[in-house]
């Protein structure tokens, strides 16, 4: 599979759905070189997965401009793709037939699209069920074909919102490596959205705090860690409190009677609510 990342400039970024609304999100500037990994984290309702239904084109923006390569980005494409909390596989098809649908909807020769599928099915490391059906899979197994599916397509950029929010903690500790890992050695971009601190720290080049409503960038965090990261790493840990203060002073989490916070001192954030 080739080498590819992309360019991302998000200038101004102004979001509302529709006129009743007050603004999802305002002025959100964002520039990413290729190959970076960025992670975005915020409460619940700050507008994570607006932005980012707005960076696939799945979604249009109510003012600025969003640029891929210098390119705008009006529609989806193959080039830039999501994956979500569910992996949404055909549950009837095998894994190799799941990982190949969008080559076969392109019209790919059988041998090439084969040759493509199996390389992004060994990328997950999902070899021996590659002839299983989809349904016969664990949640992490299905969530690495749905992985493969999309980098079957050779994304310059992939986008996850939450992806790994429904596994335990051991599939989504090994699939956090495996993206991290698999996206540097393709040389892909990453967005992904995520409540939990760790998973930033564990995954990003730089993390993203939102907060706000209308929702804003409030800080811009290089993760200066070498890889593998290990949660148990002195500067893992460091990290992930400064990350963690900043996420608080960020959403002005307010006291210590606040139930959210027991919540958010585990590093998981995922109950947290705007208020
Ligand atoms: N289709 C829609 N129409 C109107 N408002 C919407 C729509 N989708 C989302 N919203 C509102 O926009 C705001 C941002 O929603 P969004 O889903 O982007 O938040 P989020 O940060 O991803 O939250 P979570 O962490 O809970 O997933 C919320 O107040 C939500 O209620
Ligand atoms: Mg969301």
């Amino acid at each position: 599979m080739s080498i590819r990342g992309v360019h991302i400039s998000v200038k101004d970024l102004t979001h509302r759905y529709n006129s009743k609304c007050p603004l999802t999100f305002e002025k959100v500037n964002i520039e990413a070189e290729p190959g970076e990994a960025l992670i975005i984290i915020g409460r619940s309702g700050c507008g994570k997965s607006t932005l980012l239904h707005i960076i696939a084109g799945l979604l249009a923006t109510t003012s600025g401009t969003l640029l891929l390569n210098n390119e705008v980005v009006k529609k989806p494409s193959s080039r830039w793709v999501m994956m979500f909390q569910a992996p949404h596989l055909f549950p009837w098809l095998n894994v190799e037939q799941n990982v190949g649908i969008g080559l076969k909807f392109a019209g790919w020769p059988k041998k090439e699209a084969q040759a493509r599928v199996a390389e992004a099915i060994g990328l997950v490391h999902m070899e021996e069920f590659a002839k299983q059906n989809a349904q016969n899979l664990s949640g992490g197994q299905q969530q690495r074909v749905a992985l493969a599916r999309s980098l079957v397509m050779e994304p310059e950029l992939l986008l996850l919102d939450e992806p790994f929010s429904a596994l335990d903690a051991f599939t989504r500790t090994a699939l956090q490596k495996d993206v991290r890992s698999i996206a540097k050695e393709l040389g892909i971009n990453i967005v992904m959205v995520t409540h939990d601190i760790d998973e930033a720290v564990l995954m990003a080049d730089r993390a993203l705090v939102m907060a706000g409503s209308p929702g804003k960038i409030m800080h811009d965090i290089r993760i200066d860690l070498e890889d593998p990261r290990d949660r148990e790493d002195p500067a893992v840990q460091s990290m992930r409190a400064n990350l963690m203060q900043m996420f608080h002073d960020a959403s002005h989490v307010p006291s210590d009677d606040d139930p959210s916070d027991e919540v958010a001192a585990d590093g998981d954030m995922s109950t947290l609510h705007s208020v």
